[in-house]
Parts: structure tokens; C-alpha cells; sequence
């Protein structure tokens, strides 16, 4: 299903190339979440974007962990305080874990976060597509969420990401409205180096 998606950001402080594709600079994490519910084939709809994402021997190390009706409030729980104030709003949370090794010969996957990135960042082009949105979240309990889960030592629990609808930034506390605006980013010359 397509979400109507009426919000205005302002996205000047993005100074893109003109030849880069919009929807990646279009593509921002609002705090501002309007609640409505998402069908189990929205759901599918978004994760299978993320089964695509390159991996190391195509290992696919990514898990996600998503919360339903009933376990939203717990999921919200394991995230901090200050991403509760928000995240309450979102429509699924969801925890990003990683197989920390290889299913073939057992060796550490040193790249497992890195493709749970490719994965999540999927994910999130997949919900822009739909007229939804992400934010990921470092600020999550990571112990209490590795217990909650039953998590085994070869697994970790590396982010949380809210999902939903964006609403109108006077839906935040006003500290957090006055940031809720697309960020800039680092210049080209900062990051590449020939
Ligand atoms: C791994 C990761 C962890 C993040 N953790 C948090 C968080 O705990 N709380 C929060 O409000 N935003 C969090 N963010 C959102 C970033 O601050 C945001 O992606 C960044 O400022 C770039 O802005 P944009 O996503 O709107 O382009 C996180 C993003 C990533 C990718």
C-alpha cells in the first residue's frame, strides 16, 4: 500500500550534485510519527526490500526483530528514554541483529554490520517508496534487548529503526520540533580522497 505522504520538509541545507538520484536526498529520519497501522503485507513489503542488499559471500547476516500489536510497548521500552519520546509515535519498531559468523565454516563475519547497513538502508528507500519513513536508533538497551530476544553469543543486537508515517514537526516537544528538519551533510571533499 502507498501512505499519503503530506508533510513539508525543507530540504536547503542539502546541497546535492544535480545528477544524484532524489530519493536519496530526499530520504530523512523525522521524529514526528503520525500512528496508523501497517498490514503484515506492508511489512513484508519493506523487509523483502532489505532481503536484497549485498552481503559478503552472501552471508546475509542481518535479523530482523519487528515488534507486533502486542509487543510494541515492550519494544519501546528497550529503547532510551529520549528515543521514547518519540519512537511511542511510530507504527513498528523494529531491531536490526547480526550473525556475528559465517554459516559454512563458522569463522567471524567481519562484515556482518556493515551489510546490515546495505540492509537497513533498503529498507528505509523501501518505506520512502511507500510514502512511509525510518529513523534508526543507536540509543537502544542493547543488554536488556540481547535478553529479551533470548539472543545467542553469536548473534548481536546492533540498532533499533522506527517505522510510520511522518506527521507535522508541533506533534514533537518543542526542543525536539526545532529539529525536526532533512540535516546536511559533510563536503565531498571531506570524505573522498583521490
Ligand atoms: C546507526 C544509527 C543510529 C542512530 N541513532 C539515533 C538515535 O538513537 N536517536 C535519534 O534520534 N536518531 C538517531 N539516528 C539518526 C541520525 O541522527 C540521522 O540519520 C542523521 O542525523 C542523518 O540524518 P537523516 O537520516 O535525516 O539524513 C541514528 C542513525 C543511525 C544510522
Amino acid at each position: 500500500m502507498t501512505f499519503e505522504d503530506n508533510i513539508s520538509a525543507d530540504f536547503s541545507a542539502r546541497d546535492a550534485d544535480a545528477g544524484v538520484d532524489p530519493r536519496l536526498v530526499t530520504r530523512w529520519s523525522p521524529r514526528a510519527f503520525k500512528k496508523v497501522s501497517l498490514s503484515d503485507s506492508d511489512l513484508v513489503t519493506l523487509f523483502d526490500a532489505a532481503r536484497w542488499a549485498p552481503s559478503c559471500q552472501n552471508a546475509q547476516p542481518w535479523r530482523f526483530y519487528v515488534s507486533t500489536e502486542d509487543s510494541f510497548d515492550q519494544y519501546l521500552s528497550l529503547l532510551v528514554e529520549g528515543n521514547q519520546v518519540w519512537a511511542k509515535n511510530a507504527s513498528v519498531l523494529c531491531f536490526v541483529v547480526v550473525k556475528k559468523t559465517f554459516e559454512h565454516n563458522g569463522k567471524a563475519n567481519g562484515f556482518a554490520e556493515f551489510d546490515a547497513g546495505a540492509a537497513w538502508m533498503a529498507l528505509a528507500m523501501q518505506a520512502r517508496h511507500m510514502g512511509l519513513y525510518t529513523h534508526a536508533m543507536g540509543g537502544i538497551k542493547a543488554a536488556e534487548i540481547t535478553q529479551a530476544l533470548a539472543l545467542d553469543d553469536d548473534h548481536k543486537v546492533v540498532c533499533g529503526i522506527a517505522i510510520g508515517m511522518a506527521a507535522d514537526a508541533s506533534a514533537l516537544p518543542a526542543e525536539l520540533a526545532a529539529r525536526e528538519k532533512p540535516t546536511p551533510r559533510k563536503a565531498l571533499a571531506d570524505i573522498v580522497f583521490r
